[in-house]
């Protein structure tokens, strides 16, 4: 499980269905009562663990890494792909002998998949007791309540506020280095693959103020690092609260006074210099000129862009309804090179969506090599129920072909990597230490400002730390080098 939890940290923006037990240490001696909590998927996810981990925490809970102590098991769930979804039906059944030996042990299933199967869990997976979709977490206390005197436990109403600005996350999982502070959820933009607008609802943004507060914890606390989350950050847009699609109808007072990612963005690396700043995720169609020129023009701002493209196929593109061209996402990317030429981009592609041919993937692989991206996450399509794609297209394209397509995807990226890396060698750059290295407890772990990993001897340095690493060699997905000293830079 600890394996599991390198790799999120290591792939940070990766639907993967990593599993990660959660710690929390105790507090206060005021708990019970002990809840585990097991996280798969996005990183929104994993945020949103951190949110149960209070509730449950101010309802009593102590959180537990051992599932055979609890009274309380939660799956925060994924519905991304369907292999997402058949890993968490696996997993349930490992939890048939605890219920056995004891059965007042409740299990609760939460977020995507739960919001997704809805009431049809209990039927379907008779070991479990409570279905929470993910606006439904304060409800969570009084479920769990209905659970244990058998009243059917089932909450999977979506909100249209943002809905735990005024929760303060429990941070599990953390290396009180790096946190994930949420800014918006939902999504508006129905691309025709993806389950996720379904499951988590239209699309709204969080307070400011609220955001602002967060991370002034967070710095309090010695945290050096946060990533803005949201399915997509580039569409934030504040403007007293509501649905983003109800902007039209706002006031002009609203409209004046309202709060695009690019002012968010600049309000928080102004108030937070010495905090470095993230975000995920980018939807290309959505990011503005202003953005990369805020990314340009403060430090803080990690210079590194999460820029999925899904396919370099216009006729593709269109099939998904990602609303930009090859054309135009190639202009962006020119854009942010020109104006941050040392700027890490990665992708995610689909391959195989419906009637995708060779010359497609061709045109894939065409975008890649004109890229040459950092790094990136490729999958095959994987149908959804209940989406356009699922209901308008035929899933044409064989296993063997999507196989085969995404073994060249991957190669080709591999090869971009690699060279990608050895472009560091020779330089100097800034690192924060994050960790232990996996492989030797005598190296540090941690990451550039472009996302890439970097493991170097310790010397006197801590986990905290700003380095400067002079790059000596590489693999295809971590820098090695020396540390030299402390940096003045992030
Ligand atoms: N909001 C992000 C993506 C969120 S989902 C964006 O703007 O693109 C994360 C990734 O999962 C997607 O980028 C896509 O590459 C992949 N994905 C989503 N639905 C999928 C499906 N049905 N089959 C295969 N991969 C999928
Ligand atoms: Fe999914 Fe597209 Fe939104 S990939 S999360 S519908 S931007």
């Amino acid at each position: 499980m600890n394996n599991s939890k390198e790799i999120l940290l290591k792939n940070p923006y990766k639907h993967n269905g990593t599993i990660t037990s959660t710690v929390l240490k105790k507090t206060s001696s005021k708990f019970t009562k002990k809840a585990y909590i097991e996280s798969y998927g996005c990183q929104m996810n994993f945020s949103d663990s951190e949110v149960v981990a209070s509730i449950l925490s101010s309802n009593d809970y102590e959180i537990t890494s051992k599932p055979e102590d609890a009274s309380l098991i939660l799956i925060n769930t994924c519905s991304i792909r369907d292999k997402a979804e058949q890993r968490i039906r696996k997993r349930l059944n490992d939890f048939n002998h605890l219920k056995k030996n004891n059965s007042k042990i409740k299990i609760g299933v939460l977020g995507c998949m739960a919001e997704r199967v809805k009431h049809k869990f209990l039927e379907e997976e008779k070991i479990v007791d409570i279905v929470v979709g993910p606006d439904s977490y304060k409800d969570l206390p009084n479920l769990i309540e209905k659970a244990k005197n058998n009243i059917e436990a089932v909450n999977v109403i979506l909100s249209k506020n943002e809905t735990y600005g005024n929760i303060s996350p429990i941070r599990i999982n953390s290396n009180n280095i790096s946190a994930f502070v949420s800014i918006t959820r939902g999504c508006d933009n129905m691309c025709t693959f993806c389950v996720v607008p379904f499951t988590r609802g239209r699309e709204r943004s969080r307070d400011p103020n609220s955001i602002i507060n967060e991370i002034y914890s967070l710095e309090k606390k010695g945290f050096k690092e946060l990533t803005l989350l949201g399915q997509n950050v580039d569409s934030y847009l504040w403007y007293g609260g509501g649905l983003k699609k109800d902007f039209s109808n706002a006031s002009d007072l609203q409209k004046k006074t309202s709060i695009s990612f690019d002012k968010l963005l600049k309000l928080i690396a102004e108030t937070f210099p010495k905090m470095r700043i993230r975000f995920s995720t980018s939807n290309p169609q959505d990011m503005t000129t202003e953005v990369i020129k805020i990314m340009m023009l403060y430090e803080n701002i990690c210079k590194h862009i999460h820029l999925p493209f899904q396919s370099g196929s216009n006729r593709i593109l269109k099939k998904m309804n990602r609303l930009y061209t090859r054309e135009e996402y190639i202009a962006l990317i020119k854009k942010i090179r020109k104006l941050i030429p040392d700027c890490g981009i990665s992708h995610d592609i689909i391959t195989g969506f419906p009637s995708e041919n060779e010359k497609d993937h061709e045109d894939t692989l065409s975008l890649m090599e004109y890229v040459k991206y950092d790094f990136g996450y490729m999958f095959a399509y994987s149908e959804r129920p209940g989406t356009l794609a699922s209901r308008k297209y035929e899933d044409n394209v064989s296993l063997t072909i999507k196989k085969r397509r995404l073994t060249e995807i991957i190669n080709l990226q591999q090869k971009h990597s690699h060279i990608r890396m050895k472009s560091f060698i020779g330089k100097t750059i800034c690192v924060l230490v994050e960790k232990n290295s996996k492989k030797s407890d005598l190296k540090w772990s941690g990451r550039t400002t472009q996302n890439t990993v970097v493991v170097f001897e310790k010397k006197n340095f801590k986990i905290g730390d700003f380095v400067d690493v002079k790059i000596k060699d590489c693999t295809s997905g971590t820098l090695l080098g020396d540390a030299i000293s402390y940096s003045k830079s992030i």
